[in-house]
């Protein structure tokens, strides 16, 4: 079905309301409305409605066998949809709203079309106020993945929803920016501790303030640990990939100053780099991309999706940023950069010779 994409602005809050009950009428009738969440925007629909997870996968171009999160706007309605227990709350009173997702035993209102076939569902109840104020308004719990056409980065502005679902969905809601631009963190409950399948704002450490123990998943840091060995390096493992080639390179400003300069006979090239650094790396003859002045990761993570589909927009051929440790706070966007990337990593040298 072709749909006219309506987008509504959330900045007019005295607007808000009737805005709210359209979405949540689209969503009723078994439709799907975008929408804005701390993390990136999602794309949701009825969660106990299976129809509805099957226009999710439709729309995005997913395989159905990859599971949903359902969207909850208060932490204790899961247990509507989920078996809890005393760590979820724990972990709920310390990390909800927020950036985090649990895993756990679904209950029957949950259709199987939602969670990939899987006996357990994974519940989240966003940060944002524009997201827990339309599940409100639906009444029901929102099953939602990120906005974006499978395989393409995950999308952070409405805009960015707009260039990947127009005509595919009828709705939706713009709450401006992501604020943390990298999705949640994915975990599932192991007695009193629990396993980190995929990291967000929600690091290990502070998941250590809860729970006695945090088990990261291999794949996490090592994608090629997520299933069967890959036909080649980046085939398989691609995920939030832009069209332009994404490498990441490990080394100092001048080795990749040197680097950049010897791939400019290769085509357009465009760096992702903080503020202080773009004069030095425009010098080369590239394309700078900025995230921001702060080195923690917090501007890299809110924008690092929104470059690179920008480096697409300005058709760039291959796009480099430096690698992050695959540790600590930078857990996860090494782990986005690294399924952006396709696992492509450059060691460079001191004695590298380009
Ligand atoms: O921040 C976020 O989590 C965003 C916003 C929209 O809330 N949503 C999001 O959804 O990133 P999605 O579908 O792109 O990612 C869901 C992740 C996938 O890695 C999926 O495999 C995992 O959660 N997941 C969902 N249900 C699961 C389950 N029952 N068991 C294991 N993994 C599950
Ligand atoms: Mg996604």
């Amino acid at each position: 079905m072709e749909y006219i994409t309506e987008i509504c602005s959330l900045s007019d809050t005295s607007a808000n309301e009737e805005i709210y009950e359209r979405a949540a009428e689209i969503i009723k009738s078994g439709s799907l409305v975008a929408f804005p969440t701390e993390t990136v925007y999602g794309l949701g629909g009825d969660a106990t409605y299976p129809d509805a997870a099957r226009k999710i996968y439709a729309a995005k171009g997913r395989p159905g066998d990859n599971p949903l999160i359902i969207h909850v706007a208060a932490p204790e309605d899961a247990d509507k949809y989920a078996v809890t227990t005393e760590l979820y709350y724990r972990l709920a009173r310390r990390f909800m709203p927020g950036p985090l997702t649990v895993i756990m035993p679904k209950r029957d209102i949950i259709p199987y079309e939602v969670t990939g076939g899987l006996d357990t569902v994974a519940v989240r109840c966003p940060g944002s106020q524009y997201a827990r104020e339309f599940i409100k308004h639906c009444g029901v719990p929102i099953a939602a993945p990120s906005a974006n056409l499978s395989g393409s980065p995950s999308p952070t502005t409405a805009k960015h929803v707009y260039d990947d679902m127009c005509g595919r969905i009828p709705m939706i809601l713009d709450g401006g920016p992501c604020e943390i631009g990298l999705e949640s963190t994915v975990i599932s409950l192991d007695g009193d501790g629990c396993k980190l399948l995929r990291p967000g704002a929600v690091t290990e450490d502070m998941l250590l303030e809860v729970c006695s123990h945090v088990e990261v998943a291999r794949a996490v840091i090592d994608p090629s640990a997520a299933g069967d060995k890959p036909a080649s390096p980046g085939m398989k493992y691609k995920h939030y990939s832009p069209k332009a080639e994404f490498t990441l390179v490990e080394g100092d400003t001048e080795a990749i100053c040197r680097y950049l300069r010897s791939m400019a006979s290769h085509g357009s090239v465009g760096v992702i780099c903080a503020d202080r650094l773009s004069e030095t790396y425009a010098a080369t003859g590239a394309t700078t991309l900025t995230y921001g002045s702060d080195e923690t990761g917090a501007d890299l993570s809110r924008s690092l999706f929104s470059l690179l589909r920008r480096a697409d927009e300005l058709k760039l051929s291959s796009v480099v940023a430096r690698a992050v440790p695959p540790q600590g706070e930078y857990m996860a966007l090494y782990n986005r950069m690294i399924r952006a990337a396709g696992c492509r990593v450059v060691r460079l040298g001191a004695s590298d010779n380009y």
